[in-house]
C-alpha cells in the first residue's frame, strides 16, 4: 500500500499527535505535549483496553480512538508509542506505512534485528522516527557533552556508570509483559538501564568490547536479570564499569562519573554534582552546573556547532528542571527537526546502539566470554 499524502510538511501549524498505550508513561507524555502550544496538538489516544483509552481521554480532554481509526485519519501527523517495548516495531511499521511520523518510547525495540527492521521500514517510508531517551536533554547531560566536545576534561580515560535501582515484586506483577524476554526484552538493563546506557554512549562514544555477569537475585516470576555488572572497553581507548539493578533496596540515584586526563565530571540523580578540572578549584553541588557552563562556553562556541544536533533552547539552565521537562524538550526537538529538515537528537540509528550494547552484555553473561561489538 502506498503512503497517503501527508498534511504536515509545508505549514508551521502544530503537528497533531495520537498517543498509543495509556499506561504508566502516558501522563508524562500527554502533559509534555500540552505544554508545547504552537508545536504539538495531542488530539487522540488509543489503548488495546478501550476502558483505559476512555479514562485517559476524559482526563486529558482527548478523543478515544481505535488503532485503525488513527492510522486512517489524515489529520494525525505523529503517532507516539507508549506500548510495551516488544510491540514498538510492529506498531511503528504500521504507522509508517500509513504515512505517519513516529516517536517510540525507549527502548527502540527489544532485539537488534527488530530495531533494524523498524529502521528499514522508516527509511522506506520517508517519515521521521525519534526514540525517547529524555536524559540526553537534561541540563547536566547537555553541559557534560559540551565539556567533552571542548576537551575541557582532556581525553576520556574512564567511565563509572551506576543504575542502582529497586523495583518491588508488585511492579513486575503489575503487567503481563514486565520481566519477559519477548516484550520487556530484558530486565534492569533493558528496561531501566537503557536510559543510562544510551547517555553513556552519547557522552563517551561507542564500546568495542564487554565482559559481563548478570543475575536474577531478588525477584520471582521474572525471566530476566535484576543485577548486571559489566566492564567496558570504549573504541577511544577508555575503560569503564557499568552496574545496573532493580534489586538494590531501597534504590539509589543513577550516577555517571566521567574521567579525563584533565579532570572529572560526575552526574548524579540527573544533576551535575561535581566538576573537577586540574588547576581549578573542585566544585560540588549546584554550583558545579554554573561553573561547568562557564568552562564550556568560556572557550569557543564550537561545542554547540559540533554537537550532533543543535542544543535545544534553555536546556542548560538546571534551575527548576523537573520530571517531564526532558520529555517536553525531546518532543520540541523532534518537531523542530521535522520543520527544519535536520536530524533530531535521538534518531533510530543512534538509539539502536544502546540495544546492541545491552545484547552484547547479555551474550557475555550467558557465555562467560568477552564479546566484541
Ligand atoms: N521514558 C521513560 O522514562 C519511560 C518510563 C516508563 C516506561 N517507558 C516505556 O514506555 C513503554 C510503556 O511502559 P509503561 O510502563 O507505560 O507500560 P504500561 O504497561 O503501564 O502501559 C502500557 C499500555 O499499553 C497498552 N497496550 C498494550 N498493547 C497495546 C497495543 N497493541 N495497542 C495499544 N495499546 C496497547 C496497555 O493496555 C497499557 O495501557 C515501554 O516501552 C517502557 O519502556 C519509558
Amino acid at each position: 500500500m502506498s503512503a497517503p499524502s501527508h498534511p504536515s510538511a509545508p505549514s508551521a501549524a502544530p503537528l497533531r499527535f495520537a498517543l498509543v498505550g495509556c499506561g504508566a508513561i502516558a501522563p508524562t507524555q500527554a502533559q509534555a505535549l500540552k505544554e508545547l502550544p504552537g508545536l504539538a496538538l495531542l488530539t487522540h489516544c488509543v489503548d488495546i483496553d478501550p476502558a483505559r483509552a476512555e479514562a485517559f481521554a476524559a482526563k486529558y480532554s482527548l478523543n478515544p480512538a481505535t488503532w485503525a481509526a488513527v492510522l486512517a485519519d489524515p489529520a494525525i501527523d505523529v503517532i507516539t508509542l507508549c506500548t510495551p517495548s516488544g510491540h514498538h516495531g510492529s506498531l511503528a511499521a504500521e504507522a509508517f506505512r500509513a504515512g505517519k511520523h513516529v516517536i517510540v518510547e525507549k527502548p527502540l525495540e527489544v532485539t537488534v534485528p527488530a530495531c533494524d527492521a523498524l529502521i528499514a521500514v522508516q527509511r522506506a517510508s520517508g517519515r521521521r522516527l525519534a526514540v525517547i531517551s529524555q536524559h540526553r536533554f537534561d541540563p547536566a547531560s547537555q553541559t557534560v557533552r559540551r565539556l567533552l566536545n571542548e576537551k575541557a576534561l582532556g581525553h576520556l580515560i574512564a567511565a563509572d556508570v551506576r543504575v542502582p535501582w529497586y523495583r518491588t515484586q508488585e511492579y513486575y506483577d503489575s503487567g503481563d509483559w514486565r520481566g519477559t524476554w519477548a516484550l520487556d526484552g530484558g530486565g534492569c538493563l533493558m528496561n531501566q538501564g537503557v536510559h543510562t546506557v544510551d547517555l553513556m554512549l552519547w557522552l563517551c562514544g561507542p564500546v568495542r568490547e564487554v565482559y559481563a555477569r548478570t543475575a536474577t537475585a531478588a525477584h520471582e516470576r521474572i525471566e530476566v536479570e535484576d543485577l548486571v555488572c559489566a566492564t567496558l572497553s570504549f573504541s577511544n581507548g577508555a575503560i569503564g564499569t557499568l552496574f545496573a539493578s532493580t534489586a538494590a533496596y531501597p534504590g539509589f540515584p543513577v550516577s555517571l562519573a566521567i574521567h579525563g586526563t584533565k579532570g572529572s565530571a560526575v552526574i548524579e540523580g540527573d544533576e551535575l554534582k561535581t566538576l573537577a578540572i586540574k588547576g581549578s578549584e573542585t566544585i560540588t553541588g549546584p554550583a558545579a552546573s554554573a561553573h561547568a557552563m562557564q568552562v564550556a562556553t568560556g572557550g569557543t562556541k564550537s561545542a554547540v556547532k559540533n554537537a550532533a544536533a543543535p542544543a535545544p533552547q534553555n536546556l542548560t539552565d538546571p534551575a527548576g528542571w523537573k520530571w517531564g521537562d526532558a520529555h517536553r524538550a525531546q518532543f520540541a526537538d523532534f518537531i523542530t527537526s521535522i520543520r527544519e529538515k535536520r536530524p533530531a537528537l535521538v534518531e533510530g540509528e543512534s538509539a539502536r546502539e544502546a540495544i546492541a550494547l545491552i545484547h552484547a552484555i547479555y551474550e557475555s553473561a550467558r557465555t562467560g566470554f568477552p564479546v566484541s561489538l
